[in-house]
């Protein structure tokens, strides 16, 4: 009989979320809320969904929790679509400077905004992530992002009628 050990989501994370560098992505804003929040809630998704496929699911959430390991000041120069596609391999590099970071994981990090890469996932893993970070974003958008922007714009509507009176 084989001994298989569970292991949860804080055990698997802990180290990745108490470290310095990566606390600091608390200040960086990402779909209106931090992008360590957003990094979190990847990462919960695609333990849930991994774990229940059998996948390698400690691995996997880590790669999760990193994919997003940027700084907005690393990619200032780019733009917005070079940021897009950029941004993973810059993750990779953070995650890889302060973690151990295997070829599954860093095939998950590299290709997560697939299919805006250069080329395919080659783990499962790595689908699942890249699914569980559009589902994620979206939600995102829709919940803070979209109101964020709503709130924006009813300021200025309001100020441009205070300075007309
Ligand atoms: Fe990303
Ligand atoms: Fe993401």
């Amino acid at each position: 009989m084989s001994i298989h050990k569970e292991y949860d989501f804080d055990s698997i994370v802990n180290d990745i979320t108490n470290h310095p560098k990566f606390y600091e992505l608390k200040h960086e804003l990402h779909h209106g809320i931090s992008r360590y929040e957003h990094s979190l809630r990847v990462a919960r998704m695609t333990y849930s969904i991994t774990k229940k496929l059998h996948l390698d699911y400690e691995r996997a959430t880590r790669a999760a929790l990193l994919h997003d390991f940027f700084f907005d000041e690393e990619l200032k120069e780019c733009t917005q679509m070079e940021t897009f596609k950029k941004h993973p391999l810059v993750a990779l590099k953070n995650a890889k400077e302060c973690f151990d970071i295997d070829c599954k994981q860093a095939d998950m990090i590299e290709t997560h905004m697939f299919p805006v890469c250069n080329r395919f996932p080659k783990y499962k893993e790595s689908y699942v992530m890249s699914t569980c970070d559009k589902l994620v974003a979206v939600h995102e958008m829709y919940r803070y992002k979209a109101s964020l922007v709503m709130g924006v714009w009813l300021i200025f509507i309001f100020n441009m009628i205070t300075i007309q009176k």
